[in-house]
């Protein structure tokens, strides 16, 4: 298993190109289930959660081909080119246990072959992580599902009927699981409360590319007018925020300044903010967005919150950051339960944080000092890094394929600005 070997303690300068968004690559793969014409998507990030979305669609007997893109350069994506006709229905346990992302299918398999049997995802990291918001909604879509030995059994002979449909809460999953599936379906589905994160406007976007009507994007409801069919598109995946965000929390943690080319400021609002009263400098600019530091960080209060809301995919890449600014940060998770999974590898380094339910509170510290450290999930990765770049010393990062999983050529992009991190495989 690879680990990650950090020598902290080197400020960040030049640029790092922002790949497209891997919570959004995914989802557009998985439209390719709607159509039987190839389904081009460019800018496709180079990770293994991709990888592992391939091997599901190929199992459905739908072919994801490369078809070109810039080989091996970080950054510069992908060209993946997917269709084809529905051989079989099944997602099986193996795939959906590894990857959470594939319950995703449920709704276009249904929707397009009118059944489909999708292992229930079980248990994960980060809190327990229900899917009865996706089975609801297409219940409402006329779908009968039954469980059965770990599997949804779900089927809709006379396909899909529009509704609307009302979330309790704004599921980012739920929602494009109906989305997707609504498409197809005859008459108007209405989605309330849906998710408004930008990844959602892609998927519409390359739906809408693909014949789908659907408005509504970013407003929280969406409005889909079902159509027959769906026909072939070429869509270019959106710039990864998160992975933007995150490499400006390393420049943040390390101090420097750094161009994060194809990062969009747009999508960064709520992350930009705590950026700046951290005490980190960000500028837009045209094809990407600045990030400088020099002075002492600050600590800063934070809430994990829905779009437009801070990310709760950023939470444990700013618990590092607050971990050495000046006075105490106030983290607190409303999305996931158990999301606090790296705070006792960063306490090994020093930080001084106490979780109390679903909030922690970080005091700051002088300096943290390198050690033998383990990723737990995939941010959570993240923050181990972070933290190596800032501390003295050594740190070695195990579980690295937690970080292989969404973040592309980590090593080559941080050490492309001056961190000295080497991947050290066996
Ligand atoms: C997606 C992202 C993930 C991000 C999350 C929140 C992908 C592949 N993953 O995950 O990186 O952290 O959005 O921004 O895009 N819930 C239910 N019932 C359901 C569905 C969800 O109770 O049927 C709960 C979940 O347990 C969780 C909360 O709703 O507490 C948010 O989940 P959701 O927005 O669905 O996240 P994901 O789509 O799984």
């Amino acid at each position: 298993m690879d680990r990650f070997l950090i020598r902290g303690g080197r400020p960040l300068h030049g640029e790092i190109p922002i790949g497209g968004a891997k919570n959004s690559a995914l989802k557009l793969l998985v439209a390719g289930l709607l159509t039987s014409e190839r389904l081009v998507l460019s800018n496709v990030p180079r990770i293994d959660d991709i990888a592992t979305m391939r091997v599901l669609l190929a199992q459905h007997g739908i072919t994801v081909e490369d078809v070109g893109g810039p080989g091996g350069v970080p950054g510069a994506g992908q060209v993946l080119s997917v269709g084809g006709d529905i051989a079989n229905t099944e997602a099986p346990y193996d795939i959906v246990s590894k990857m959470r992302a594939s319950i995703l299918v449920l709704g276009p398999l249904l929707a397009r072959a009118r059944e489909a049997r999708v292992s229930l995802p079980g248990g994960c990291a980060i809190g327990t992580r229900p899917v009865d918001l996706h089975l609801k909604g297409l219940e409402a879509l006329g779908a009968e599902i039954r469980l059965e030995a770990g599997y949804i059994d779900a089927r809709a002979p006379a396909g899909l009927i529009g509704a609307r449909i009302v979330l309790p809460f704004a599921s980012v999953g739920a929602t494009e699981n109906l989305l997707m599936a609504a498409t197809l379906a005859s008459g108007r589905t209405e989605i309330v409360n849906a998710a408004r994160e930008p990844e959602i406007d892609d998927l519409v976007a390359c739906l809408n590319a693909m014949g789908a009507r659907v408005t509504g994007a970013g407003t929280g409801i969406l409005v889909i007018d079902g159509v027959e069919r769906l026909h072939g598109a070429r869509h270019a995946v959106v710039s990864d925020r998160i992975e933007c965000g995150t490499y400006a929390c390393a420049v943040g943690i390390a101090g420097g300044d750094v161009r994060l080319v194809g990062g969009q400021v747009r999508h960064l609002r709520a992350v930009v903010r705590t950026l700046e009263e951290a005490g980190i400098e960000v500028v837009e600019e045209e094809d990407a967005m600045r990030v400088r530091r020099s002075g002492r960080l600050r600590g800063v209060d934070v809430m994990t919150e829905p779009y437009p809301g801070f990310p709760t995919d950023m939470q444990a890449q700013f618990m590092a950051l607050f971990s050495v600014a000046e006075g105490a940060s106030m983290m607190t998770e409303t999305i996931f339960e158990n999301r606090f999974m790296h705070v006792p590898e960063l306490n090994r380094m020093g930080a001084r944080i106490n979780v109390h339910g679903s909030s922690a509170i970080i005091r700051g510290v002088d300096s943290l000092s390198g050690a033998q450290v383990m990723a737990t999930d995939l941010r959570a990765s993240f923050s181990l890094i972070l933290a190596g770049l800032a501390a003295s010393g050594e740190t070695m990062l195990s579980r690295v394929y937690h970080l292989d999983r969404g973040y592309e050529a980590v090593e080559r992009k941080l050490s492309g600005c001056g961190a000295v991190i080497e991947r050290v495989s066996g």
